[in-house]
């Protein structure tokens, strides 16, 4: 390594260029290896938004397309703005309005993949500045944005509205992706042509379960439809896990104006001088090559910055809840246990059900909050339990619910002023339970103690649910003063966050799934401090090919939890044959959710080998990149994709049949993804017959001929499905 570049790596540069010399306009370029965004600042103007898209080399040729003050990097509500408002403030003395202009950068090389840029703005008149901090992720291509505010006036400020990113393009059209549902039926893809106006994609009311509509996640095509693999796709998602709110305007000019950022509504921010606020990051890629590109560089950047133990593989686990729900002793534990051992799986999970003795949980309306093991249940403790499944081999892990509470406890008899409630009024249930107020630090204190105190149940604890299985709606907080309510949704989340800091902090190597009844917390902020997500209460597989092509459209499959359960189920009376509900369950990562014994011999020896198999393809599924081929939301017939390893030398398919397909005898799929110089040996994973779907069965084709003329399936009727594993000759 030379000189300068051990400088650069030990030394983070830090290179600050004082507000421009005379009047000249400079370019400032956020820049990946392939994409930049640009801006134009001059000293004492405000700073101008000017181009996000592929690198180009004539940058300077941006400068001469004149300076619209109208499209501003942070539009704040003041001087000439027409777009969305980044930033609105009510200054001590009751002034409304706040006109930002450049005050300055700054550059930091963090390490050889990512560099901070610092574009420093202030307000004209009062002594207000805004740092608008992007981090660009070179090999990734994605760029994170945030803003920190802070003043110096002489009295509190009123902050009405911040938003972390905003963002303006300029097309003859403007499609938007986004991802919506409800619980069973999270991520469904839309799209939709912007019309002049303006579109919301919001949680404005629940604080917890802020994803179970809609995700604070898009991607925009410019001019025409997305497409999988051409054209510019930009993708966004807001790492914040309470209520959200992203803005997609298109103005009388047909430009096209985004924000992101936390909801404004009845949120005001009192803000002392000297005091920050800052916002959660928004991250941002583009692609030019349509939405599987964009899909896979935040797949890439998540796996490296905002997944706990994103190189680590996922263990294969069956999880108890489907199988046995509250309703369990010991001894159907341990036989559990034995069976998840006979099918070669690796963990296992003990959910709901565990604990409470004074008020027992066996089932939903009593025992949340006291964190004690339930003796009736379980007399040897969970030690035993975890003991017991060490010795075959397994590990084990346990769900908790630690930001809830039941009326029927004794914590919410000896905490009530931890309730979030609004004074006087009665306070609602959902899933007969209670939200606590993690905006007071004693909430905040024992959510920790209680973690550790789980943890520290066994050694053999390795793995934690972590679930939230009620929105807030009637909202209020004991703990903050009169004045400060509306700060109460904020500083949840800010609680939760330096809850998840001090648990990651002291047990760093524990794997942590995210679970809000499935989805509903699914976004980059909470994710970080996990190794999973609950992807859905759904775990009927028909369900899970659509819900979880939306969620792999943002989130890795890698961190998408997938089990093959009971079918029919408590989601659907439809029966799924096992095979399709393996081939489903293994397009994420893979675990089984069900009463063993319920399997017939046959079934049980299905289970075996196609939790080999996926022991097998497990490599490409988790760190491999993602090409989707078909889409189950066209025509709901068929879904279909390849994951490829990096280094091109492996691939998987999945091919899903959802309806009859009556005027096709066979499933003919070109794949994707792969190199066409290499051969690859293609062998079917989980046939249903010895006869299999694939003709080609353990021959070897190459790339080239498996991209262009594909391959010919003999599946057509609906829930049939076929996986390959071509791996290079
Ligand atoms: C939520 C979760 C389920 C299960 C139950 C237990 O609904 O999403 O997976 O853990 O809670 O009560």
């Amino acid at each position: 390594m030379n000189k300068i570049s051990t400088l650069l790596r030990l030394l983070p540069l830090l290179c600050f260029t004082a507000a421009l010399r005379g009047q000249n306009a400079e370019i400032i370029e956020i820049a990946t290896n392939d994409s930049a965004m640009v801006f134009v600042a001059k000293s004492g103007a405000p700073v101008i938004f000017r181009y996000w898209g592929e690198k180009i080399n004539d940058r300077h040729l941006l400068l001469e397309r004149g300076y619209d003050e109208r499209f501003q990097i942070y539009p704040a509500f003041g001087g000439l703005n027409h777009a969305n408002i980044a930033l609105s403030l009510v200054h001590a003395d009751g002034s409304l309005t706040t006109e930002l202009i450049y005050a300055g950068s700054e550059t930091k090389v963090v390490d050889g993949n990512r560099v901070e840029t610092i574009i420093r703005l202030r307000d004209k008149l009062y002594p207000v500045t805004v740092d608008i901090h992007f981090m660009a992720h070179k090999a990734e291509n994605v760029i994170t944005q945030r803003a920190v505010v802070s003043h110096q006036e002489e009295k509190p400020l009123r902050v009405e509205n911040i938003v972390s990113s905003y963002i303006t393009l300029r097309a003859n059209s403007y499609y938007l992706t986004n991802f919506h549902g409800s619980w069973g039926r999270e991520m469904r893809v839309t799209e939709e042509r912007l019309a002049q106006g303006v579109r919301l994609i919001e949680e404005y009311r629940k604080g917890v379960q802020t994803t179970m509509a809609d995700n604070p996640s898009f991607m925009l095509s410019l001019n025409h439809p997305a497409d999988e693999d051409a054209g510019d796709v930009y993708a966004g998602a807001l790492a914040w896990s309470g209520n959200y709110n992203l803005r997609f305007a298109v103005d009388e000019r047909e430009v096209f104006h985004f924000t992101g950022g936390m909801n404004p509504f009845a949120s005001v921010r009192v803000l002392e001088p000297g005091e920050i606020l800052e916002t959660p990051e928004m991250v941002l890629t583009y692609s030019p090559r349509g939405r599987g590109q964009a899909s896979r560089n935040l797949h890439d950047w998540c796996r490296n910055y905002a997944l706990a133990h994103g190189g680590e593989p996922r263990p294969i686990l069956l999880n108890s809840w489907e199988g046995a729900y509250f309703t369990f002793d010991e001894k159907t534990i341990t036989d559990m246990i034995d069976s998840a051992a006979d099918f070669g799986l690796e963990m296992f999970v003990l959910d709901d059900g565990w604990f409470g003795n004074e008020y027992p949980r066996d089932n939903a309306k009593a025992g949340l909050g006291d964190w004690q093991v339930n003796k009736k249940k379980l007399p040897r403790g969970i030690s035993y339990l975890a003991d017991y499944a060490v010795s075959k081999g397994l590990r084990f892990g346990i769900w908790i619910e630690p930001e809830m509470v039941n009326p029927n406890s004794e914590l919410a008899k000896k905490h009530p002023e931890w309730v979030v409630k609004s004074p006087g009024r009665e306070i609602p249930q959902e899933r007969n339970q209670w939200v606590l107020d993690l905006s007071n630090p004693a909430v905040q204190d024992f959510v920790v103690k209680t973690f550790d105190e789980i943890v520290a149940l066994s050694p053999n604890i390795t793995y934690i649910k972590w679930d939230a299985n009620r929105p807030i709606f009637s909202v209020g907080s004991e703990y903050l003063p009169n004045d400060r309510q509306t700060h109460f949704w904020q500083d949840y989340v800010r609680g939760l966050y330096s809850v998840y800091e001090r648990v990651r902090a002291k047990h760093p190597d524990i794997t942590l799934q995210l679970c809000s009844s499935g989805g509903a917390r699914l976004d980059f902020g909470a994710l970080k401090y996990h190794d999973e997500f609950w992807t859905s209460d759904s775990t009927n597989a028909v369900d899970r090919v659509l819900i979880q092509y939306g969620t792999n459209m943002i989130y890795p499959a890698m961190a998408t939890a997938s089990h093959v359960s009971p079918s029919p189920n408590h989601q659907t009376g439809v029966a799924l044959p096992l095979k399709f509900r393996f081939d489903v369950a293994m397009s994420g990562r893979l675990g089984m959710e069900m009463m063993p014994k319920d399997f017939s011999p046959e079934e049980w020896a299905f289970a075996k080998k196609a939790v080999q198999n996926y022991k097998l393809i497990r490599p490409v599924v988790q760190f491999g990149d993602l090409y989707r081929i078909f889409s189950p939301y066209e025509g709901n017939a068929r879904a279909a994709m390849t994951y490829v390893s990096k280094d091109k030398k492996q691939a998987v398919f999945f091919g899903y049949t959802l309806q009859h397909c009556a005027r096709m005898s066979t499933f003919d799929v070109r794949l994707k993804g792969l190199d066409p110089a290499k051969n690859y040996r293609v062998i079917e994973l989980n046939p249903k017959s010895p006869r299999g779907a694939f003709p080609g069965n353990g021959k070897t084709f190459s790339g080239d001929y498996l991209m262009k003329a594909g391959v010919s399936l003999r599946i057509h009727r609906p829930h049939e499905s076929v996986v390959l594993h071509l791996t290079e000759k």
